[in-house]
């Protein structure tokens, strides 16, 4: 059998744990040797009311089966009152999970400023709050795993989730550059998108769907990812239903255009289906070389023919 990953000694911080997935990802450190702050407001999906309840009955659980846990009943938008509770009590930090989150579903043409800024206040300034207030802790023992929690609707999009989308995506961002700024202080940060059943998705999914998708298989994922034996970093990982799997960017080979007057719109338009080609795709960890590209663009020859940009949507030859 595999060995078993254990936590003993370390701290873990998860947020929102009073409920769904972080209540999984709570239990399951509680249940391997680790400190486990159980965050949650413990108000309603939508982000409505507070109550201690939901941690409560967490750090409870953990406890009654001989784990070591502390509840915190702040809001994310306060994460240095959630990593206070973890040096407070155990003196120490060494996994944040940025897993809080709430949805304000609306189609965009009926939302309002507040449904917007809800849904950013939670996920992308509770997200930085927390891991603010971790991070020095986290360099100065040159040791830290953050995940943050991503979803398919800012990967892709989703119907009515303009609000939610964006937040989520802005966490990949986030943990991205994370992830490069950590990296020499053995801090590595990564971004799941998980899909399971929880009261969040109950209301969207019908039920044999949902009894695919356990929270708890989550769970393996995340507990990788936060393990000392761990060395990715900068990823983006899907897990649901038992599967798992990374994400990445793709770039089309492109087009190489020369910058002179050469280089019009009409030129871009008639290179089109190259630039959207993903035949011989790369899979960039940064950004285009643009003076390399510049160099490359600048040795080419000169074109043969001028391209003349036709604003009605046809390119001209001349
Ligand atoms: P959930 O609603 O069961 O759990 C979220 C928890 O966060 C709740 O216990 C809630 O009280 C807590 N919370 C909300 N606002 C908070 C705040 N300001 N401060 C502290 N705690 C707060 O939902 P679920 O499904 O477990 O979601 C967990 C994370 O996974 C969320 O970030 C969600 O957006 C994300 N996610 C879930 C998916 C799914 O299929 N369940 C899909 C994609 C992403």
């Amino acid at each position: 059998a595999p060995a078993e990953l254990r936590y003993d000694g370390q701290t873990v911080v998860v947020t929102g744990a009073g409920g769904g997935l972080g209540r999984e990802y709570a239990i399951f450190f509680g249940s391997r040797g680790a400190n486990v702050v159980v965050n949650d407001l413990g108000g309603s999906f939508k982000g409505e009311g507070a109550g201690s309840a939901a941690a409560d009955k967490v750090v409870n659980e953990i406890r009654a089966a001989g784990g070591k846990a502390v509840a915190n009943y702040d809001s994310v938008e306060n994460g240095e009152a959630i990593i206070k509770t973890a040096i407070d009590n155990f003196g120490r930090i060494d996994v944040l999970i940025n897993n809080a989150g709430i949805l304000r579903d609306v189609s965009f043409k009926n939302m309002k400023q507040a449904d917007w800024d809800l849904i950013y206040k939670v996920h992308v300034k509770g997200a930085f709050k927390c891991a603010r207030a971790a991070w020095p802790y986290f360099r100065k023992q040159k040791y830290g795993r953050l995940i943050s929690t991503a979803s398919a609707a800012g990967l892709f999009g989703s119907f009515g989730q303009t609000n939610y989308s964006a937040a989520k995506l802005a966490l990949v961002g986030f943990t991205e550059t994370l992830a490069k700024e950590g990296f020499k202080y053995n801090i590595l940060c990564n971004v799941i998108a998980p899909i399971a059943a929880s009261r969040m998705t109950e209301t969207v999914m019908p039920p044999d769907v949902l009894e695919k998708l356990k929270p708890e298989w989550i769970v393996p994922l995340v507990a990788v990812l936060t393990h000392k034996s761990n060395t990715e970093t900068g990823a983006i990982f899907e897990a649901g239903g038992g599967h798992i799997a990374r994400l990445r960017w793709e770039r089309s080979k492109g087009a190489l255009f020369k910058p002179d007057d050469s280089f019009t719109p009409g030129a871009v338009a008639a290179k089109w289906k190259q630039i959207v080609d993903f035949t011989d795709a790369e899979h960039p960890e940064g950004p285009i070389d643009a003076l390399g590209v510049l160099e490359a663009a600048t040795q080419q020859a000169p074109s043969p023919k001028t391209e003349q940009p036709n604003f009605k949507g046809k390119v001209v030859l001349v």
